[in-house]
């Protein structure tokens, strides 16, 4: 029981058999959503919600990367395999959650070769049950400040386990209906051996950023001062700890 992996023609896939079977690969193709979702409309770079056996899901697709380097060797890809972006995303979010952090659980990666240099990946993880995006939330209603200050607390415990967001903006943090955060999205992160404060006050002054914004956009949007003095005085206060 566990992740197990395996190589098709020119894939190569990562599953959790608590999850999947070996035959999931399917789920990575589109013919098979546009069959199966109630979504049916399969968007390019959107990610998709779709419920398969007892599971609800989520798959994204990365756009198409390509591998540095000039040596074309033919087993290229399965050699930079842990160098691909879902590679990446799906051993973080492993790494992360048996470091006991609210991420979502990944399922399954593929990374499919384009010869004769680039790749392409999707990645499938547990969907969040009864979560909206923050962006999603705050368009809605306000936050109370002790959720702001739960917030600060929460990312403050990412960044001492040394976890660094690339993008943290409010699309990237889930708010459940029971009031519990998670962080998703974690393309281009990574866990480092020691995370600078620099680094860790970027991920704190992107996130401000996003939601300086995404005010400006709307015209009802829930946040203001007060909601971050509470999340950064608790995020202060925690990571001082
Ligand atoms: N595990 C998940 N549970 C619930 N919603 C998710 C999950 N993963 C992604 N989403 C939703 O899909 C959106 C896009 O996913 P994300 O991983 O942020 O990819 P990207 O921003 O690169 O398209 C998120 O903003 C969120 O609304
Ligand atoms: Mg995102």
């Amino acid at each position: 029981m566990g992740y197990r992996q395996f190589k098709s023609k020119l894939a190569r896939v990562i599953y959790d058999d608590e999850v999947v079977d070996a035959d999931c690969e399917k789920l990575f193709h589109c013919d098979w959503h546009k069959a199966n979702s109630a979504c049916a409309l399969v968007e390019r770079g959107k990610a998709v919600m779709f419920k398969y056996r007892e599971w609800e899901l989520v798959f994204k697709q990365y756009h198409r990367g390509g591998l540095a380097g000039r040596l074309v060797e033919k087993s290229y890809l399965y050699s930079r395999l842990p160098n691909t972006r879902v590679w990446r995303e799906f051993n973080m979010l492993r790494a992360m959650r048996e470091l006991g952090l609210p991420v979502p659980r990944p399922v399954a990666a593929r990374c499919v070769s384009l010869p004769p240099l680039a790749y392409r990946g999707a990645l499938i993880t547990e969907r969040v049950p009864d979560s909206r995006t923050l962006t999603q939330v705050l368009c809605d209603r306000p936050v109370d400040n002790a959720q702001w200050s739960k917030l600060g607390a929460l990312i403050a415990r990412f960044h001492q386990k040394n976890v660094y967001h690339a993008d943290l903006n409010a699309s990237n943090i889930l708010l459940t209906g029971s009031g519990d955060f998670y962080l998703i999205d974690f393309d281009k992160g990574s866990i480092r051996n020691s995370l600078s404060r620099q680094d860790a006050d970027a991920n704190v002054a992107r996130l401000r950023r996003s939601l300086d914004k995404l005010q400006k956009r709307h015209s009802e949007f829930h946040f203001s001062e007060d909601n971050w003095q509470a999340l950064e005085s608790a995020y202060r206060a925690a990571v001082a700890d």
